[in-house]
């Protein structure tokens, strides 16, 4: 709890602050002094932080000509908000400190923007280091000092600034044609030596690849991110990345180096060796043959010249070095003695090298390309990316390092490490022994029942490493740089003595979106579950977010990405990850309209002809929609408006004329549901009236009213359709399903009378189930949000507690450290092999986050985190605890502990109840104000901070319901206390 300190909120404040007028305010505003402590608020305790553009931290080369700027307010002041802003960009940091903005000087702004505040200065073109900083003036209208400084830069704008030219090996070798066999190519080393005649005052590296690269300058590694550029279509688009390589850069000689592996571009993606996809059905060279690089390093001299080192046949290239193998699902491969020695250093003897050649050298290469579409021929020769885009994400680096917990001996020379976590990324290896030692590196999520590992479940990912020792007396330490793996467990073998547990170190690995959420409650298993959703969250948002880190898969599935997007907002801030994603999305667009399975889309599966399934192909409006809502970001839906209009067309177009669902692709609906299915045009009805709903929200945020109109017409013809088709006369649903009840609550498909009578239909079915849940995919994340919804909390909490199979707790009791893919992956009675007996080998991972959704309810319902409106500028505070002794199994959950670290800064609800009271501990961050619902008659019952809350203190009083107390209340911390009547 943290003492008050403000004084009271002033009315000018609260009309500031968007709230709303009431007598409650006037009476709030006006009322004397509570006599607690009201110390004098000064600018020094309200300071501007963090400050982001394009939700990044000081982001090197984006492209983002107006960007978005934002920043966060600290203060441990009641009420405290922003009554306007000023932002200063500079050329300069010298300027900057001058308060000299030839860039922009926005002049005070009134208004409480913190986000999205568009740059509005000078045009800035290409290569330009923007230097920014912000003031704030408060709710007392005095300013903040200044924020420490911050900067972004702009990158290559147009494809005339690039100078450099695309190289690669000369490679003659064939294309592989054995989908039997692996083909698993060296790494290639591009090395260029230059000299760099002046002192330097700033260099930037720009590059890109068709393929993966990590670049070296001088014999140091060139940033902190892993698996670079990225993923998109190279036939349509690539990306680059920008790297400030200023304090790597020597006066004289220099030498820059680049190591390039296949990548998404030429190695092995998904399952498509498993299926037979791709070129000669081998399942790599998806993209291409032959990867290729582009780097182009700019050097600024102190004295002001400039010269450029781009890549050209004057580099040289060796595929000799010691990365023999390195595919991104086979694993990665190393030979120590052939280590290259100081080859990203000057005066390095590259004779035995080659002349590196034009990308276009390697000419035309046609193959059949087959997946279920048909077969056709393609051209795998090289063609430069029409477009290069920067990349707007964090990168994936490594987050977190960890010790191994324990090695056993399952069997003779075979050691088994054990993480005591399921996670995704690599090892580090220290290893000693003779030279030519070979040490294999087997990876997986579980273990049989004899201990030795399980890799079953990775199909055709053969997720092995080896590294053969150089025998280096001192020791060696090893890392994999262009593979990564989805475990917990790493098999050694090939080690001459027992390997101590310091052997091995596992690298977390994720794009570094920043966490921003943490659940507790009394019931530990479910806090350990909220873990394991975070965990496979990280395992998962790995370039794009994938369905699983282990197998043979990792694709950028639609439909849980949209299961789990909004889950994946609380446990961190996913914005620019999602920015970049969504690019992908569109890109991966069928020309009909239609979002595909998966983004990026390099082959097509499923029902042949269908590249598209419902509630799949919906994430394309959800996940947007999503970004919106919490982050009140209106770009994403601008930039995105003419593809999810054409998608609409699309949907409208097929559905069948009285608005239910008739083209319904890929019938995956409420995947891996427990025997209760649902046909999926139900499904697809529901989802046609959500995206309707969504597409209205999101026309109305960018001014578009007429089309939400449009839009919300379509929906409510949508559900007139669902109410004729579906529900029957005496207002039962003609589906019985589980699933088919909550689509209908959830989706907002019933008439309003209809939803309890519903929901108490939906709990009867679920308690007729021994309280089991029977949902799939699409069921399972909105269950418990209508269950709660609609008078059936107590049900919710009971089944969200729940330790039988099928539950989240029988994951977390049977040792789950990460979400499970099916409620079967592993039963005591059918071990991995599920009820069908043949799960393990087919699909079966335990590091999937769709399941994992229910956490939206936990944060949302449970601990009652949530934003009115889009982007958390007024927070909903309203916790939902189950009533007592309603659950024979366990003890229903009697506290809850949950932070967000919104944009704004943390809110908080942590509550208790016991037989006497009940309690809530409050954070609202500065600058935004919440309504906080507590279970109370009247506010005569309510203390806060043991006094009673009618005395005011920036609180006040504004609606009554049965059983329940609105109060609103400005930024600052509170401690509620009610005496115990029933939950609201
Ligand atoms: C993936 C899923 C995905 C599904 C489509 C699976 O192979 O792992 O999570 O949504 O295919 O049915």
């Amino acid at each position: 709890m943290i003492p008050r300190l403000a004084p009271l909120l002033s009315l000018p404040t609260l009309i500031a602050l968007g709230v709303a007028l009431s007598a409650a305010v006037s009476s709030a505003a006006t009322a004397p002094s509570s006599g607690r402590a009201a110390a004098t608020a000064s600018a020094e305790d309200y300071r501007v932080a963090e400050l982001r553009c394009e939700y990044l931290t000081e982001p090197r080369g984006i492209d983002v000509l107006q960007p978005r700027l934002s920043w966060r307010l600290e203060s441990a002041r009641r009420g405290a908000a922003q009554t306007g802003w000023q932002v200063l960009v500079a050329t300069t940091s010298e300027k900057l400190a001058h308060d000299e903005a030839d860039l922009w000087d926005s002049g005070r702004v009134a208004g409480p923007q913190t986000h999205q505040v568009v740059y509005a200065g000078r045009p800035l073109g290409a290569r330009q280091v923007c230097h920014w900083k912000v003031r704030s003036w408060d709710e007392q209208a005095r300013p903040s000092r200044w924020s420490d400084a911050a900067t972004w830069s702009t990158g290559l704008l147009h494809a005339g600034d690039w100078t450099a030219t695309w190289i690669s090996f000369r490679d003659d070798s064939p294309t592989h044609t054995e989908r039997q066999k692996l083909e698993l190519p060296p790494a290639a080393h591009y090395r260029k030596e230059f000299s760099a005649a002046q002192p330097v005052r700033r260099a930037t590296i720009y590059a890109s690849a068709l393929g993966l690269y990590e670049l070296h300058l001088n014999g140091a590694r060139v940033g902190d991110g892993y698996f670079e550029p990225g993923w998109a279509d190279y036939a349509q688009r690539g990306y680059y990345r920008t790297h400030d390589v200023t304090a790597l850069m020597r006066r004289g000689a220099n030498a820059l180096g680049a190591i390039v592996a296949d990548g998404w571009y030429a190695g092995y993606v998904g399952y498509g060796q498993l299926v037979g996809y791709g070129p000669h059905r081998t399942g790599r060279n998806l993209y291409g043959h032959t990867p290729a690089l582009l780097a182009q390093l700019e050097i600024e001299y102190a004295d002001g010249t400039r010269e450029t080192v781009g890549t050209d046949p004057t580099w040289r290239v060796t595929r000799a070095g010691p990365i023999r193998e390195a595919d991104l699902l086979m694993g990665e491969s190393y030979d120590a003695r052939a280590e290259l020695g100081r080859w990203a250093e000057p005066g390095y003897d590259a004779a035995r090298w080659e002349s590196a050649v034009p990308a276009t050298t390697n000419g035309r290469r046609e193959a059949p390309f087959s997946d279920v579409v048909g077969t056709r021929t393609v051209d795998l020769g090289f063609q430069a990316p029409p477009r290069l885009q920067a990349y707007s994400a964090p990168p994936i680096r490594i987050t977190q390092e960890l010790p191994a917990r324990k090695v056993t001996q399952p069997k003779p020379g075979a050691y088994l490490f054990d993480f005591g976590q399921n996670f995704a990324g690599n090892v580090r290896l220290r290893i000693k022994g003779p030279p030519g030692t070979k040490i294999t590196l087997r990876y997986g999520e579980m273990l049989h029942r004899d201990g030795t590992l399980m890799t079953e479940n990775l199909r055709k990912a053969r997720a092995t490493d080896t590294y053969i020792l150089r025998g280096d007396p001192g020791g060696e330490v090893w890392s994999p740089r262009f593979t990564y793996h989805g475990f917990q467990f790493v098999e050694v073998t090939g080690v001459t003595e027992p390997p101590p547990l310091e052997t091995l170190t596992g690298l977390v690995m994720h794009n570094d979106t920043p966490l921003r959420g943490r659940f507790e409650c009394s019931d530990e298993v479910m806090t350990r579950f909220a873990q394991n959703a975070q965990w496979t969250q990280r395992a998962n948002y790995f370039e794009i977010p994938t369905d699983c880190p282990q197998r043979d898969e990792r694709l950028g599935w639609m439909g849980d990405a949209q299961a789990y997007v909004r889950t994946a907002s609380f446990n961190a801030d996913i914005a620019a990850f999602f920015t970049k994603w969504l690019d992908d999305v569109e890109e991966a667009q069928r020309s009909f309209g239609a979002y595909p399975d998966y983004a990026p889309y390099p082959m097509a599966h499923g029902t042949p002809g269908k590249t598209f399934g419902t509630a799949w192909t919906d994430a394309g409006v959800i996940c947007p929609w999503t970004i919106w809502k919490v982050y009140g970001d209106t770009r994403v839906i601008e930039r995105h408006w003419g593809s999810m209009t054409r998608f609409m067309g699309w949907r409208q177009a097929s559905t069948a004329v009285d608005g239910t669902g008739a083209s319904i692709g890929n019938p995956w609906g409420d995947w891996l549901n427990v025997d209760d299915p649902t046909p999926v045009e139900y499904v697809d009805t529901c989802y046609h009236a959500l995206v309707c709903t969504q597409m209205a929200d999101l026309a109305e945020a960018i001014g578009r009213a007429s089309e939400a109109t449009l839009y919300r017409d379509r929906a409510a013809r949508v559900r007139k359709a669902f109410a004729a088709r579906y529900v029957e006369k005496d207002g039962r649903l003609g589906v019985p399903s589980q699933t088919a009840h909550v689509l209908a609550l959830w989706a907002e498909m019933l008439d309003p009378k209809l939803q309890a009578p519903i929901a108490a239909q939906l709990a009867d079915k679920i308690a007729a189930s021994g309280h089991r849940m029977t949902t799939g995919f699409l069921g399972t994340r909105a269950l418990l949000l209508a269950l709660s919804e609609h008078g059936q909390h107590d049900m919710a909490v009971r089944l969200f507690q729940n330790r039988q199979y099928p539950s989240w707790g029988y994951e977390v009791v049977n040792g789950a450290t990460t979400v499970w893919e099916r409620w079967d992956s592993f039963t005591t009675e059918h071990g991995f092999e599920g009820r069908n007996g043949r799960q393990n080998a087919a699909m079966n991972s335990f590091s999937h986050y769709a399941f994992g959704a229910v956490m939206e309810w936990a944060y949302r319902v449970l601990a009652g985190i949530d934003t009115a409106g889009p982007g958390y500028r007024h927070i909903v505070i309203r916790p939902r605890p189950p009533s007592a002794a309603r659950n024979p199994d366990v003890a229903p959950i009697h506290w809850v502990r949950a932070q967000y670290d919104s944009h704004h800064g943390r809110i908080a609800s942590a509550w208790r109840q016991t037989p006497e009271k009940f309690e809530l501990d409050v954070t609202i961050p500065p600058n935004t104000t919440a309504s906080v619902w507590l279970p109370a008659r009247d506010a005569g019952q309510v203390t806060e901070s043991d006094a009673p809350i009618t005395t005011g203190d920036g609180i006040r009083v504004e609606e009554k319901a049965a059983g329940a107390l609105r109060l609103e209340v400005g930024a600052g911390s509170y401690h509620f206390a009610v005496p115990r009547i029933n939950s609201p």
